[in-house]
């Protein structure tokens, strides 16, 4: 396990349990991550060359995981900016709130599974990138 507290950027390292018949990765709330599941999405069949997320959100959380194939996440936090490559079934990438996010170059069947604390609501989003740094600016002074 991670030591306390998580970061956004942070990659977890999940349980695989490996036996001849395969591997298994199992993810708990409030233990693996540092939430309650609430919900679970997963983007699949993204075309080639397209970008997803381009936004951020204002108490969200997420586990994002390459469940399949491959992807890059690019995390802002209005300071820097650091992409991660996200192939491994068994590790995924914490983004907490207030994180601006864009996920691209998905490779040809990959999986994003995404873990998150709340239920969907469109008010918690941030789509305007100049507002998302104005709120982060209003937090930090
Ligand atoms: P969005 O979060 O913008 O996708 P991404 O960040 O992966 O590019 O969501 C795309 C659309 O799907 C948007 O119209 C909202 C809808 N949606 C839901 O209805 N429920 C959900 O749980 C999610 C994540 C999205």
């Amino acid at each position: 396990m991670n030591a306390l507290p998580f970061h956004s950027g942070q990659i977890i390292d999940l349980p695989k349990v490996n036996d001849q018949r395969g591997n298994l990765t199992f993810i708990e709330g409030l233990s693996h991550v540092p939430f309650e599941i609430k919900r679970v999405y997963y983007l699949y069949d993204v075309p080639g060359g397209a970008e997803r997320g381009g936004h951020a959100h204002k108490d969200l959380q997420q586990l994002m995981i390459a469940v399949a194939g491959s992807f890059d996440v690019t995390l802002d936090d209005g300071k820097q900016k650091t992409t991660v490559h996200l192939n491994r079934p068994y590790q995924g990438l914490y983004v907490s709130d207030m994180t601006w996010r864009e996920m691209s170059n998905f490779s040809s069947g990959s999986v994003c599974l995404v873990l998150a604390s709340t239920e969907y609501d469109e008010s918690d989003y941030c789509r305007d990138y100049d507002a998302f740094l104005a709120a982060i600016a209003r937090t930090n002074s």
